[in-house]
């Protein structure tokens, strides 16, 4: 029975050219432990957090490739404190948060959010790169940025090396930083993302990138999709959203936005800067629109806007503030409507790829 294959897979010792993007350990391991390739993202984890949880990862995957990705976007401050940050923040800012504090009766969390446990700084970047380069992770990929001593450090410890982009702007920098792996990711896509949609951004990648394989974030949900993500040239795609729904994943996700993105159609996600300061597309909720809002103010630059708001993110959670709950996800979330596990979902994607691309010779003659 034929099954999915690229030149990748062979590469890397992968079943299928499927990798998946997920913040906890238990998905991670089940998209590795059904044939695709699991990476785990764990840019807002302690670095001795990564070192434990990279070490779980390994022990429920036995000998199967995984990765981590870190977000090391440059000019993040030298040092990390909070305090020199809350300085510059306009008080006109900080009156808008605690406004939406009182009207939504938030009360205080127990402590930080997860966007203020740390704040992002050139020196924590270095101590999770360190705990990075010191485990056994196969794979060291580049969320926001692909800074060169870092891959060179990877790449020395044997890793395989990947960078997100999304623009053909940023592909000659990419490849000079010795990336191995190109993940071109689409506006469709969920959290962090760019301007250029997936279908005008990855050909122009693929052509870019010469012998340096391409994978497709931004939009991929279906078997179709990866049909598609093939006939543009690249060797395999790269998902987020579709594992938000797996069952493995449901321990790390508020029950409200599970139901939330059971109900959310490829029109419902929205671009905002009121999450981290930088573009990212979330489920439109009373969240993003508040930041809509005429007296609003322009969310700050990250990681400003991390320190304005994640404390209060944390706390919404942490006490069930129905209408401000919300997250990250892509447009393909439309494709998406019930808890499954990664295996069904694995399998699904497979089982519609062979389909469509099978459908695609009858465009032949
Ligand atoms: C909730 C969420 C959080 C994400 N966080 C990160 C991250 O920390 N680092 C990163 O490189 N990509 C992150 N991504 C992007 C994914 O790696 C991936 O590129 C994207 O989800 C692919 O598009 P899709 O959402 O249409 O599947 C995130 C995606 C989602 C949905």
């Amino acid at each position: 029975m034929a099954s999915l294959w690229t030149p990748i897979c062979d590469k890397l010792g992968i079943e299928f050219p499927i990798f998946g993007f997920a913040h906890d350990v238990k998905t991670v391991a089940a998209i590795s432990n059904a044939g695709g390739y699991g990476v785990y993202g764990a840019t807002r984890r302690f670095p001795h957090e990564i070192s434990d949880e990279l070490q779980q990862i390994q022990d429920l995957v036995g000998g199967k490739p995984f990765g981590v990705d870190l977000v090391l976007p440059p000019d993040m401050p030298q040092h990390n404190s909070r305090e020199a940050i809350e300085a510059e923040i306009p008080p006109e800012h900080k009156a808008f948060v605690e406004d939406l504090i009182q009207r939504y009766n938030v009360p205080k969390g127990s402590g930080p959010g997860m966007r203020t446990r740390f704040i992002r700084s050139q020196e924590i970047e270095t101590a999770q790169l360190k705990a990075v380069i010191n485990s056994d992770v196969n794979m060291f990929a580049c969320g926001i940025g692909a800074p060169p001593e870092a891959v060179a450090q990877a790449k020395a410890r044997g890793k395989v090396t990947l960078a997100l982009i999304g623009s053909p702007h940023h592909v000659q920098r990419t490849i000079a930083a010795g990336v191995d792996i190109i993940v071109a990711q689409g506006y469709d896509a969920g959290a962090h993302t760019g301007p250029i949609g997936t279908f005008s951004l990855v050909p122009q990648i693929v052509e870019a990138a010469g012998d340096v394989p391409v994978l497709v974030a931004g939009g991929v949900a279906t078997g179709r999709h990866i049909a598609a993500a093939l006939a543009m040239g690249a060797q395999g795609v790269w998902l987020g959203t579709a594992w938000l729904l797996s069952q493995e994943h449901q321990g790390h996700m508020h029950p409200v936005n599970t139901k939330k993105l059971i109900q959310a159609g490829s029109g419902d996600t929205v671009i905002t800067r009121s999450e981290s300061g930088k573009t990212f597309r979330q489920v439109r909720t009373g969240w993003s629109q508040e930041w809509e809002s005429e007296n609003a103010p322009t969310p700050l630059k990250m990681p400003y806007q991390d320190v304005l708001v994640g404390d209060l993110l944390g706390a919404i959670e942490e006490h069930d503030i129905e209408p401000l709950i919300h997250s990250g996800a892509g447009q393909s979330i439309g494709y998406f409507n019930e808890v499954r596990p990664v295996q069904t979902i694995m399998d699904e994607l497979v089982g519609q790829s062979v389909t469509a691309l099978r459908a695609q010779s009858q465009f032949l003659r």
